[in-house]
């Protein structure tokens, strides 16, 4: 077991892996060799992403892929995409270039409102707390002025303070409910920076209401903090096409492939062993922009999930129907994006994967990630209700299983061409390994 450390974080980073060697790999070099091989021989950057967070050893790269021939509101893009799953970036492409003769993917941002809440305890009636927040209110939006200048003149700013009243959960709880719109920021830092004031004038100006008893003027401030779940950041993205449209092979009709799409879905929608694989399938799409663009992807799945249960039961992200001869797919999800600020401006390859977008706004941004997932819904159905998941992710994870067995260059050459007429089993490639090496 490796021992107590103290002061590590202030080690250099040589210092950092010697300890690590010593007690987590029995001061094996190659340890030091992998971590060292991913260090980026340019120093400047280097350092830029040493300084993302604390402890930084090495690097961890992860593929940075792009899908063309998405159209998106008449407009064609090439997503970036950063995923490692073999199959995603595929997918993608293969649904863009589906659509994009079909009149391409529609997109819209419903609304764009994040939400706060400063949580406290609060003795009094909720009446008498009632009155002294219509007083007080004022005097909170006043108190962060100073924080919200700059974001008002993006078009941001607060825009609505409540106190809800939450004794029936627990005695005495209460929130400051608030509501704000950060423009093209993602908002966490605004948002956070504005709660801590809220709570803090809350405090004084309770001490000071003479409506209070003694005890009922100390407010006891729990936490302020942003919430994720934002079910009013909310964005919807849709293809239709007319039934004949669709694919038409000899196992199914046209009709036949949007019926038992939709039945696909509509089995998401009613049972949530399967919603939550189906919504997993979208995120893959999601996710890749979302890291590829620099947001936050933790934020975006817990804010996503959440509204899948928003009824009280998971269920899919994403519906279909069958509109007087037209199939329609679309999804709806909260996506709390952001084009500047974070990561944006300081990742180089955050931003050129925003410049390849064409820099887009952040209700842009949320209308192109919406489409991701809807595409990789799509891509993922597709493969679910015709062949099986399974010919289309094995002929991508080959790659992965080959260069496990670290096959040669012409080996793969060989190997890819046999596996163009041969169905893809980790088994076959052991085998078809083994016998080219016998
Ligand atoms: C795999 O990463 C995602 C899928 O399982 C999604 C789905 O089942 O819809 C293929």
């Amino acid at each position: 077991m490796a021992p107590v450390v103290s002061g590590f974080s202030k080690l250099s980073k040589k210092d950092k892996i010697k300890w690590l060697t010593e007690h987590h790999f029995s001061n094996d070099k190659n340890a030091i060799d992998t971590l060292v091989t991913y260090w980026n021989s340019n120093e400047q950057l280097q350092q830029l992403h040493d300084e993302f967070t604390e402890n930084t050893i090495s690097n961890y790269y992860l593929p940075f892929s792009v899908a063309p021939n998405f159209l998106i509101n008449d407009k064609r893009y090439t997503l970036p995409m950063t995923i490692e799953e073999s199959s995603v970036v595929a997918a993608a492409s293969k649904a863009a270039k589906f659509w994009q003769t079909r009149g391409g993917f529609k997109a819209k941002v419903l609304s764009a409102i994040k939400v706060g809440q400063v949580h406290f305890m609060h003795t009094g009636t909720p009446e008498k707390l009632q009155k002294f927040f219509n007083l007080v209110k004022p005097k909170l939006l006043n108190s962060v002025s100073g924080i919200t200048k700059n974001m008002e003149k993006r078009g941001g700013g607060v825009r609505a303070i409540e106190l809800t009243d939450k004794g029936l959960e627990i005695d005495n709880y209460y929130q400051l409910h608030c509501t704000f719109e950060t423009a093209d920021a993602m908002g966490a830092n605004f948002i956070n920076s504005c709660l801590e004031q809220f709570a803090k004038t809350l405090v004084v100006e309770a001490k000071k209401y003479t409506n209070f008893s003694e005890t009922e003027k100390d407010i006891e401030i729990i936490m302020s903090i942003l919430s994720n779940y934002v079910p009013e950041c909310l964005v919807k993205a849709s293809v239709s096409c007319a039934i004949q449209e669709l694919p038409n092979t000899s196992q199914l009709s046209s009709l036949q492939y949007a019926q038992k799409f939709v039945r696909a879905v509509r089995i998401a929608e009613v049972e949530p062993y399967r919603a939550v694989t189906h919504n997993k399938g979208i995120m893959n799409g999601i996710d890749a922009v979302v890291l590829a663009t620099g947001n936050d992807f933790r934020a975006i799945e817990a804010g996503a999930h959440a509204y899948a249960s928003r009824n009280g039961k998971y269920t899919s992200l994403t519906h279909a129907e069958i509109k007087n001869d037209t199939f329609v797919f679309s999804i709806e999800i909260p996506l709390a994006l952001g084009t500047v600020g974070g990561l944006t401006n300081l990742h180089p390859l955050v931003k050129l994967a925003l410049e390849l977008l064409g820099k887009p706004n952040a209700e842009k941004l949320m209308e192109i990630t919406a489409v991701a997932g809807l595409a990789q819904n799509f891509a993922a159905i597709n493969s679910l209700i015709t062949t099986g998941i399974q010919q289309g992710h094995m002929k991508m994870h080959l790659m992965n299983i080959l260069n496990q067995f670290e096959a040669t260059k012409s080996e793969k050459e060989h190997l890819i061409k046999y596996f163009k007429t041969n169905a893809v089993t980790h088994s076959d490639v052991v085998t078809q390994i083994e016998k080219l090496r016998a």
